[in-house]
């Protein structure tokens, strides 16, 4: 039974499942979350998908988790499509959290399985407590892509370098990468880099877009290079701090998954669930 998490409602709409039950969630006047299920769960297996931006979204998947148990759910896989705190996969200071291991203790304590897309580090997989797989979107992402008739994939840097060549190798495109490094929370550097892209059409592909400053550094350097057009595409696209419309204004194109909804989501990830989770 699909249980349509309220922070993932088109993608929910967009699996293709005949039982499902629908979540409601209100905020109270203080802010606090209210969260019921409007349907009978109890003896069933439950999947619920729910993606966890902004955090809003992130408590009510604690609360959907804890109604599922309290309402007697015979088993809960959780499908987190998108993964909040995966960059904060170590205490890089000491006094840090660790934040995305926080997230996995809790999802551990309530559910028998979990799935998430794209998880920026693989390494929080081991976190879980219980069987915990990462699905990815590149090919869906690549498959797009195809309609801008691509010279070359690129990641913005070497960790990502896995990402896009397996997206390259899934539509026969050559690929390559940039290496990034980062001054801050909002601030990288990509290096100059000796690539064939002149007169090129370029898609430079990437876990997550947050602030964009990534993604735009590497379309700088791609174009200096003599690139004719550069699109970009990720798995997650955050946007933060009106991040889509300076895009626009250095890209042909820009486009994401549904892992967060919002409106450059021109991929969904549902033909991935179908096939690895809800089958
Ligand atoms: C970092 O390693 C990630 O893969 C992304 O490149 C990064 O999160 C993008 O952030 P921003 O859009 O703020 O540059």
């Amino acid at each position: 039974m699909l249980i349509k998490g309220p922070g993932s409602p088109r993608l929910c709409e967009r699996l293709k499942d005949s039982d499902s039950v629908e979540v409601r969630s209100k905020v109270f006047p203080d802010g606090e979350i209210y969260i019921r299920l409007e349907g009978d769960v109890k003896g069933e297996d439950c999947i619920l998908v729910q993606t966890t931006y902004p955090d809003k979204h992130l408590i009510e998947l604690l609360f959907v988790l804890d109604a599922l148990l309290e309402n007697g759910a015979s088993s809960i896989t959780t499908v987190i499509p998108y993964y909040s705190y995966s960059r904060q996969d170590k205490a890089f200071k000491v006094g840090e959290s660790v934040s995305s291991r926080a997230i996995a203790s809790i999802v551990s304590m309530y559910a028998d399985k979990f799935y998430c897309i794209d998880l920026h580090s693989k390494s929080i997989l081991d976190f879980f407590d219980i069987p915990a797989d990462n699905l990815s979107a590149m090919g869906l992402l690549a498959e797009h892509s195809l309609m801008y008739e691509p010279d070359f994939f690129f990641s913005p840097d070497e960790g990502g370098k896995e990402r896009v060549k397996k997206a390259a190798e899934k539509v026969g495109v050559p690929w390559d990468y940039l290496e990034k490094t980062r001054i801050d929370g909002s601030t990288v550097e990509i290096k100059p880099k000796n690539v064939e892209v002149e007169g090129k059409t370029v898609v430079i592909l990437d876990d997550i877009i947050s602030t964009g400053g990534t993604m735009i550094e590497a379309a700088k350097q791609l174009f200096e290079q003599g690139a004719e057009h550069v699109h970009a595409g990720c798995t997650h696209g955050l946007f933060v701090g009106g991040a889509d419309r300076k895009l626009e204004k250095h890209f042909d194109s820009v486009f994401c998954t549904d892992t967060i909804e919002g409106k450059n989501c021109k991929v969904t990830i549902a033909p991935l669930l179908e096939k690895n989770v809800l089958n």
